[in-house]
């Protein structure tokens, strides 16, 4: 169940890849205190800590992505801002109901898959885009 960093999702982009690994520890840590049946309180920070990494590391990608003119920007900038939204949604669920089996499900599925997709596909996109324009 725990959500598993593989090479096939690295983009070569140290800063990016190595935030990207971060983010996947923090899912990791909030999804083994949910199954430990951790506390409440311990869950919570949990939850606050990987939104506020979440959107720290958008704020990243997104600023490289103005830094070089990237053509798919918009579009890129949409798609983090629909995963923030999930997980601000997912964050105001728990407030209500506390940590439900559902709630596990919904970060599999909307967080989890969601990010293996987008990183190994429109991060990677990214990436190659500015590499084959800008020769980095
Ligand atoms: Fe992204």
């Amino acid at each position: 169940m725990l959500f598993v960093w593989d090479k096939s999702l690295e983009i070569g982009n140290d800063k990016i890849d190595s935030q990207h690994k971060e983010i996947f520890k923090r899912v990791n840590k909030l999804l083994s205190a949910m199954a430990d049946g951790s506390g409440k309180d311990t869950i919570g920070k949990l939850i606050e800590f990987l939104t506020e990494y979440v959107v720290s590391h958008f704020d990243a990608e997104e600023s490289l992505m103005r830094k070089h003119h990237y053509n798919e920007y918009q579009l890129h900038k949409m798609q983090h801002k629909l995963l923030t939204t999930d997980v601000l949604r997912i964050k105001q669920e728990f407030e209500g109901q506390g940590a439900s089996s559902d709630l596990v499900i919904q970060i599999q599925k909307k967080v989890c898959n969601w990010l293996k997709s987008h990183i190994s596909t429109e991060d990677k996109k990214f990436v190659l885009t500015t590499k084959n324009t800008e020769h980095l």
